[in-house]
């Protein structure tokens, strides 16, 4: 695989709401790598991740999959949606067991029986919970439904994970899982990462580049050491440094 292809690329693309909340001329994404999307709260982090996720269209502009211009138009984008999934950062399982959970999307994909039950055990095992299939999803802790909603996420391989802070309710044991999750999965299937985070910790620890954004803009992205030692923008000094008043 190699590591310089681009996965996803926007280009002008905006958000307005009452007043526009985002503005990325331009922001590419390298297939195989961890990003780490950090900023100050409102500064357009999340809406990033629904307008890429096709949750909410963009007022202006493009996103591209592969190379490929992405229909934003409410059309289904069914391969799309095979290629990427998003984390929440409360976990969002259906009423049902963890089993089903985790098997909804291959179900959906009509992988065959055996091959379903077969996956969500070594999934479960992958993150920990080996034993629970059978389990109700509502009978499990905050870190547990995490897991499962990360397994869930990851059933069928998506080439592009989206995580708006998806560690943020969680212990530090549970937060040391899910990064050990993230880069296992990273470095074993080559599966590329954005991850917003309020953590810069985390930023720092897993992530190979970091972009920081500002009142809806790009200040300044670059590989995560650089950005934490020598970042260029005043703004994001401030911001790594806790100066930052928001
Ligand atoms: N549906 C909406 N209608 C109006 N304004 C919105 C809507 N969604 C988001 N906004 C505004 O857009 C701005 C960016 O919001 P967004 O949720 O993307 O920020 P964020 O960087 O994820 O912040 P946080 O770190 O607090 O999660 C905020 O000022 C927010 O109030
Ligand atoms: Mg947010």
């Amino acid at each position: 695989m190699s590591g310089s292809e681009v996965i996803l690329e926007v280009g002008n693309l905006s958000k307005v709401y009452d007043r526009e909340v985002l503005m990325l001329e331009k922001l590419s994404f390298e297939q195989g790598k961890i990003y780490g999307i950090i900023g100050p709260s409102g500064a357009g982090k999340s809406t990033f991740l629904r307008l890429v996720n096709l949750l909410e269209a963009p007022t202006t502009g493009n996103i591209y999959f592969r190379g490929q211009k992405v229909a934003l138009n409410g059309k289904a984008n069914l391969e799309l949606r095979r290629e990427m999934t998003m984390v929440f950062q409360k976990p969002l399982l259906f009423n049902c067991s963890v089993q089903e959970n985790i098997a909804y999307g291959l179900k959906a994909r009509r992988y065959p029986r055996g091959k379903i039950r077969a996956r969500v055990e070594e999934l479960l095992k992958k993150v920990g919970l080996q034993g629970m299939a059978h389990r109700h999803a509502t009978t499990l802790s905050g870190g547990e439904a995490q897991r499962v909603a990360l397994a869930r996420a990851v059933a069928f391989e998506p080439a592009l994970l989206l995580l708006d802070e998806a560690t943020a309710n969680l212990d530090p044991p549970n937060v040391e899982l899910m990064e050990r999750l993230i880069l296992d999965l990273n470095q074993e299937t080559g599966m590329t990462f954005l991850m917003v985070t309020h953590n810069i910790f985390q930023a720092r620890r897993i992530a190979h580049e970091v972009a920081f954004l500002y009142a809806g803009r790009l200040v300044e992205r670059g590989k995560t050491e650089k950005i934490f030692t020598s970042p260029q923008d005043q703004r994001t000094r401030d911001f790594l440094e806790g100066r930052m008043v928001y």
